[in-house]
This record gives C-alpha cells, structure tokens and sequence, in this order.
C-alpha cells in the first residue's frame, strides 16, 4: 500500500483554508494533495480511501465558507494538466481547474461566443459546472456538451443529456469533475470582447469585487425577487458581527473587512435570515457552501 511519503511531491500538510478559499476564512486543512494528471489523481484517490482519509475535492475557493476549525482530513485540488483549455475549432476541451477567467478571456480571443455571461465570475470551469454558476446574462449549462468525472477508479463522460442542471444546482454534486467539453458559435471578436467588458464593468460596479467574500451569499427566492434587494430594504447594509460585514454596495454579499472569523460569517448569516424572514415572510437558501 502507497504510503504519503509517495505524495510528497503534490502534497501540503497544514494549509490554512483562509489561503484556499476568496472569503479568507478557514482554519487548517491537515493535508492538501494536488495531482496534475489522472494517474495522480487514481492514486490519490485510491490512497485516501484504503487510509479510510475522509476528503472532499477543492477548486477555485470562491463560494465557501470554510469553519475556524479547518478540515481534519484531505483536500484534494487538481493543479498541472487539469488547467488546460484546448480548443478545437467551436468546441473546447476545458480541465476542471482551469480558471473561470482564463475560459471567457481565451474564447473571446478566438472569436468564439458563449462565455461572455461567465464575465467577472471568479473560480474555477469545475466548480462553476457543479453549481452551474451564472448570472443575468446566462449560465454554464448553455455550454455544455459532455462533462468528464472521475469514478470508480476511472474517467467516464457524460453527456449533456445525461446531465440536469438548474438554477445554481446541477447533478454533477458531489463528484469530481474532471474536465469538460464545451461548444460555442462563431461571432465578431470585437462584439464578444465588448460584452464581456460591458458585463464585468457593470458587475464592478453593483458588486464589491475587490474585498474578500464568496460572492453572493442567498440563493434569489423563486419568483421575481432577488435575495440582495430583499435584505436591502429590510435595512439590514452596513450590519456586522466582527468584521463581517453585509456589504453597503450589493446587499446579497458579505464582505470579510479584516479579521472576519467563520462564525462571526454564521452569525450574521443568521440575523439576516430572521430580519428578511420577519419583514418579508421570506426564508432565504444559502447559495454559499458552508464546511
Ligand atoms: N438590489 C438592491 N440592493 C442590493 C442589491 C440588489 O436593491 O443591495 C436590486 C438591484 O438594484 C436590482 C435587483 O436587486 O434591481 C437585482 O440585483 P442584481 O442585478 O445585482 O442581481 P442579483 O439577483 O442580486 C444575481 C446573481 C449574481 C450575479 C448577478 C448579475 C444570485 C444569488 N445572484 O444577483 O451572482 O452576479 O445576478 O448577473 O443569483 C453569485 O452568484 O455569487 C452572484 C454574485
């Protein structure tokens, strides 16, 4: 049996969860493993599960809220070859870590249309397949062709079909993405480029970009209204618990100001859904992951 001394080259131990994830918030995860390759990836997983490790896969970060107590167990987060992007005339083979960014920005170049709704989303293609990340403009289902997960020791693709995915939701919960293939239609450079430009200025400024958080915190109810102007009339910008703070720009987003500890983020969390519950009857989900 492999022991982590045959890790050593893509294992971490001790890594503070706070330098993992966007809201900067976690305490330690005790070992961080980052294959760049299937085989890695086999043998990792196959390792954690004979040490009977628990584990869950990590990607870019950006929509957890991690606990002050850290992880007591393994992260896996693939790095190397799973970053890669390969297009193919109108499709692309995307790995699961490849950036979100790195997607809009090399399509666009290539005068290929469909990412530009993904403009301003920070993470990863993997974890923006999982919870099928989108927005107003559109989400990351309406790429899809076939996505590839790792199960069972192997790598099986599944075809769009087989697939569900629904308002920040897909079936790919809970299992390892691995890569993706994704199909765009052919337009003008120069008119992808300016979408991607007008959505992201338009993002930069409802929403506060640059100070930590995992983005918008509440699932929009069903129906009309949205969780960010539900918590904005209910008054509740500017409210904090340590230094976590619902943001006075877009009411949905709660913005790590310093110190922020994770359950000072729960706290809040909490009288925020009692205030809207109060004033508006209304239970707000969390869109954000807590572990
Ligand atoms: N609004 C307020 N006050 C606020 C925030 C919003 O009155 O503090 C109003 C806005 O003026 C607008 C309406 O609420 O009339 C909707 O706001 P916005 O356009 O910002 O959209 P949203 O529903 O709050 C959703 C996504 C965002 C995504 C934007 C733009 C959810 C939970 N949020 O926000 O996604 O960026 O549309 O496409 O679905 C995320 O998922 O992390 C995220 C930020």
């Amino acid at each position: 049996m492999p022991c982590l001394k045959d890790f050593e080259e893509i294992l971490e131990r001790d890594v503070p969860l706070a330098t993992l994830t966007s809201f900067r918030i976690g305490g330690a995860a005790k070992y961080l493993f980052e294959p760049r390759n299937e085989a890695e990836l086999a043998s990792v997983v196959a390792f954690l599960a004979e040490s009977d490790t628990p584990w869950r896969l990590i990607g870019g970060g950006t929509n957890i809220l991690a606990s002050d107590e850290g992880f007591d167990g393994a992260l896996v987060r693939l790095a190397g070859d799973f970053r890669r992007i390969e297009f193919d005339g109108l499709a692309a083979i995307a790995g699961a870590a490849a950036p979100l960014a790195a997607l809009v920005s090399q399509s666009a170049e290539r005068g290929l249309s469909g990412a530009e709704c993904l403009a301003g989303i920070p993470g990863t293609v993997g974890g923006a397949l999982v919870m099928n990340a989108g927005g107003r403009w559109g989400q990351m289902s309406g790429l899809v062709e076939s996505v590839t997960v790792f199960e069972g020791g192997a790598s099986n693709t599944l075809s769009a079909g087989q697939l569900r995915f629904n308002y920040r939701w897909s079936s790919l919960e809970g299992r390892v993405v691995v890569s993706a293939r994704l199909v765009f239609e052919r337009a003008d450079q120069q008119e992808i480029r300016q979408r991607v430009q007008q959505f992201f200025a338009e993002k930069r400024s409802s929403q506060p970009l640059s100070q930590p958080s995992a983005g918008c915190v509440f699932k929009n109810p069903p129906g009309d209204s949205s969780a960010g102007a539900l918590i904005d009339k209910a008054g509740l910008k500017g409210l904090s618990v340590g230094d976590a703070v619902v943001s006075p720009i877009h009411a949905n987003y709660i913005v790590n100001t310093g110190r922020a500890a994770s359950r000072d983020v729960r706290a809040l969390i909490e009288q925020v859904r009692s205030r809207v519950k109060e004033a508006f009857g209304i239970e707000l989900d969390l869109e954000i992951e807590l572990w």
